[in-house]
């Protein structure tokens, strides 16, 4: 069984993290998740229903709780992600503060070299956000922006969704048949 660590922080894209966390439950992933606080206020606006989707995991944990797993590199897992990423976040993690259990477990996910992938969200962006993105792509994030791709005809925002959801999990080593992929044309 996979274990993968996810924080949702608080950007806009819910949907996303949501449409995430449900299909790595129904896949049987072992899912760790953390939620920023900040997180929580932007769930209340863009997915109310989240408490019902969150509910589903056995193992959530809140940004203070450093004394969390995944604060230790000891703690083995297959990947991390952090999505919605937000710019804050992002800043954290490319300058290795360790502050909240979010940024201490992408550290320790660079430290490690597990595979982590931030799912940054803000337009448009400036030069520290883009200078960031550099920076923890140097110290070997993987940089996913939720940028869909229109080439299989979404019918509806569900479509868009779950083109995102799919290449994250891709990114993640997850085998996934959740969006169409592209067959050549
Ligand atoms: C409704 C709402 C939407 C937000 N959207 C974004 C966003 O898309 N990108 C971003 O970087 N910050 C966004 N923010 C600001 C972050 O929530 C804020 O910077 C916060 O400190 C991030 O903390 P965290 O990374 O610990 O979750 C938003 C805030 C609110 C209330």
């Amino acid at each position: 069984m996979q274990k993968i660590v996810m924080a949702i922080t608080g950007a806009s894209g819910m949907p996303y993290s949501l449409t995430l966390v449900q299909e790595l439950m129904r896949l049987d992933v072992e899912l760790h998740l953390v939620v920023s606080n900040a997180a929580y206020k932007v769930l209340h606006l863009e997915s109310p229903e989240y408490e019902e989707v969150l509910g589903l995991v056995e193992h959530t944990y809140r940004q203070e709780d450093l004394g969390a797993p995944m604060a230790s590199g000891s703690f083995q897992h297959d990947g991390m992600v952090i999505c919605p990423c937000s710019m804050a976040s992002l800043a954290a993690v490319a300058r290795g503060l360790g502050s909240n259990l979010i940024h201490r477990a992408a550290d320790v996910a660079l430290k490690e070299s597990r595979r982590l992938v931030l799912v940054p969200r803000e337009t448009p962006l400036n030069r520290v956000h883009l200078q960031n993105m550099l920076a923890a792509r140097d110290a070997g994030a993987i940089i996913m922006p939720p940028c869909p791709g229109f080439y299989n005809k979404p019918r509806d925002m569900q479509d868009l969704i779950r083109h995102i959801a799919a290449r994250i999990m891709d990114s993640l080593g997850i085998e996934n048949s959740i969006s169409r992929r592209w067959e050549g044309g």
